[in-house]
């Protein structure tokens, strides 16, 4: 048996840590509804398409995308979100378990990808594009939400004034994901950048939202044991300093959105 790679490790950390969210993710999940919602515009108005949403997780928006599209396919490496989904939605999806990095389907078979706050978490992201296209017809869409640097930087600033150690993954530019799109096989058609600030009581629920959402993988984190009481302790006295008046934590979230088409080569 082949060993797995860094990368195929990676991949299945990230999925087992989404996964163990499954049931807590749809509670937890106010920052997804209002991206995956705020895409609803860009969705082509035709009916008899073929969809693929990539990163599916609990299935909610490929529901959605199911009531309007007449072949839609939900993709996910997590074994438990697709379960979830599988359970809990209708029985017209047909449900994926891939990584985005190499799509069980044939070239040029979709009509439109839509893709709700996943590829933050593909790396390489230039390869994961790289099999959207090639699944995609020409002239096929990408419509994407992802969260580029500046999301977190309150806990990420927190954490660096007490140690180096990774806390909060690493986030693209808006720049990067430009010149990741803008290629001769790709062309940003639209895209959009809005920090989204939410707000937490204290620190804790903001760690307990990221947790509940899974999203709490750092491939780059040195210490992986807890990180210890007092350093945590110092990391929410620094957080204070983002404190409203009202007494609530904030924390940004900056989300891109991008419609994205396949050129015709
Ligand atoms: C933040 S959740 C978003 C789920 C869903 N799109 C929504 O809007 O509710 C990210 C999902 O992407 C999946 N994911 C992350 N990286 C992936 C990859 N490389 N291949 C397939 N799925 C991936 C995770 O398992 C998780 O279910």
């Amino acid at each position: 048996m082949n060993t797995p790679t860094t990368h195929q490790k990676n991949q299945s950390k990230i999925a087992t840590s989404f996964g163990s969210a499954s049931q807590s993710y749809d509670v937890s999940a106010r920052l997804q509804r209002f991206s995956g919602k705020h895409l609803m515009p860009w969705l082509p108005n035709r009916n008899d398409l073929r969809v693929l949403d990539l990163g599916s997780g609990t299935g909610f928006f490929t529901d959605l995308l199911a009531g309007s599209y007449n072949q839609v396919i939900g993709l996910d490496f997590s074994k438990n979100m697709l379960q979830f989904a599988q359970q809990s939605r209708s029985k017209d999806i047909a449900w994926l378990e891939a990584d985005a990095h190499q799509i069980p389907l044939q070239d040029e078979s979709i009509d439109f990808i839509y893709s709700n706050l996943v590829i933050q978490w593909c790396e390489p992201l230039d390869e994961a594009i790289k099999e959207m296209l090639r699944v995609l017809k020409p002239g096929g869409l990408i419509i994407f939400t992802t969260l580029v640097e500046g999301t977190l930087h309150e806990l990420k600033s927190s954490w660096r004034q007490v140690d180096d150690d990774q806390h909060v993954i690493d986030f693209k530019t808006e720049e990067q994901l430009d010149e990741y799109f803008n290629t001769d096989a790709s062309s940003i058609l639209e895209h959009k950048c809005q920090n989204i600030i939410l707000e937490y009581q204290n620190v804790i629920h903001l760690a307990r939202e990221l947790k509940g959402l899974g999203a709490n993988h750092l491939p780059k984190k040195k210490n992986r044991g807890l990180s210890g009481k007092d350093k945590w302790f110092a990391m929410t006295e620094h957080y204070q300093d983002f404190l409203e008046p009202s007494g609530i934590y904030p924390a940004t979230y900056r989300l891109y959105s991008g419609l994205v088409v396949k050129l015709n080569n």
